[in-house]
């Protein structure tokens, strides 16, 4: 007898602990006696027939702790349901007939998708058009609502907070300002969390304005006190008190945020007078093993998920809440972004040890 198959994708920018997703999910379905079948490129991969790949337990040996992903996967292509900003968009309907006509063809009944925020609104729409879907969520972000966190953020603040550790010393020894960039896109998790992880003295987040005097006084308040050394953590959508977010490339997704770091170094030499340098992390922060944290939370998203595949509980997401992962509907997850609550006690804590946060 031939046996039950579903499918599986990654979608959007890559994060670690994707592989760790794909090697639970694939042992978890082989006890339950499906076969997986692993698309590459995200969507694009339901496409011109199908795209894939039989994920055996023998192929998931060893991947634990790979960073990136095994599939391979995209933020761009022709199953985009976000653009500029956050705007939602519908996927063209040959689009999707293309995509239901490989899975009827490869025999496959359902579709695991592990993404993030727009990947899952493609998720969503998907099940809305009749393909039973499952999410899984995935983002270094953390942005996600419905889940307490995504697998990929921890293994992102602990490259923040290693980056932080080197550049306090060359700080320290030149008794200059260093600006560190950080991704997180319209949320400020990263450089929350990172800041705090690695002794920032500054960080600025999308959800306070900050103001560029403010964030020199902070610097020569510091320099009050003998400390000539400051660390800015400033995440990529950090805005101005009246300012917009910096947007360094629009393409057919998303923007590219970017450029906020150069600003703020800038302002800040010329407010204070004194020597600034700007670090702008990137995709460092993406790439890499995942921690241990993140290989747990994968690997515990990956066997609910194909768990939930054989109880047919689709248009649901795995969540991770109160020490426990639990199905929610993906709706539930992708209606709006979950940032950084600015008066939450993460930030409070964060005032608490004397981090400006420029407001
Ligand atoms: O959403 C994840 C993320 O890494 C964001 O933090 C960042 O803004 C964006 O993706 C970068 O995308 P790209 O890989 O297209 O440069």
């Amino acid at each position: 007898m031939t046996k039950k198959r579903f499918g599986v994708l990654t979608s959007g920018g890559d994060c670690p602990g994707l592989n760790a997703v794909l090697r639970g999910l694939v042992h978890t379905a082989s006890n339950l006696d499906y076969e997986v079948v692993g698309f590459h490129d995200g969507f694009e991969g339901l496409l011109n027939g199908g795209n894939y790949e039989i994920l055996s337990p023998e192929r998931t040996a060893g991947i634990l702790p790979l960073g990136g992903t095994i599939l391979g996967t995209t933020n761009k292509g022709h199953f985009i349901a976000k653009v500029d900003g956050g705007t939602k968009t519908t996927i063209p309907a040959p689009v999707l007939a293309e995509a239901r006509q490989t899975l009827q063809k490869l025999g496959i009944e359902s579709l695991v998708v592990i993404g993030g925020d727009g990947s899952l609104t493609t998720a969503l729409q998907l099940f809305e058009a009749g393909i039973p879907t499952i999410g899984i969520p995935k983002t270094i972000d953390n942005d996600l609502e419905a889940t307490a966190m995504t697998f990929g953020f921890d293994s992102a603040v602990a490259c923040v907070a290693d980056a932080l550790d080197r550049l306090h010393t060359t700080a320290s020894s030149h008794k200059r300002v260093m600006v560190i960039e950080v991704m997180g896109r319209h949320a400020g998790w990263i450089a929350l969390y990172g800041g705090l992880a690695g002794g920032g003295d500054v960080i600025l987040i999308p959800e306070i304005p900050f103001s560029f005097e403010k964030v020199a006084e902070a610097v020569r308040r510091r320099d009050a006190t003998g400390k000539y050394s400051t660390l800015i953590v400033v995440a990529e959508g950090a805005t101005p008190v009246n300012g917009s977010e910096f947007v360094l490339a629009k393409g057919t997704g998303e923007y590219k945020l970017g450029g906020v770091g150069d600003a703020v170094a800038r302002e800040t030499a010329r407010l204070t007078g004194k020597e600034v340098r700007t670090c702008v992390l990137g995709h460092l922060q993406r790439g890499g093993a995942p921690t241990t944290l993140d290989r747990i939370l994968g690997t515990r998203f990956g066997v609910k998920a194909a768990e939930l595949v054989a109880q047919g509980m689709f248009g649901q997401m795995v969540s991770y809440q109160n020490y426990e992962v639990r199905p929610v509907p993906i709706a539930d997850a992708v209606h709006k972004l979950r940032l950084v609550p600015p008066n939450g006690q993460v930030v409070d804590t964060a005032r608490a040890v004397g981090i400006s946060f420029g407001d």
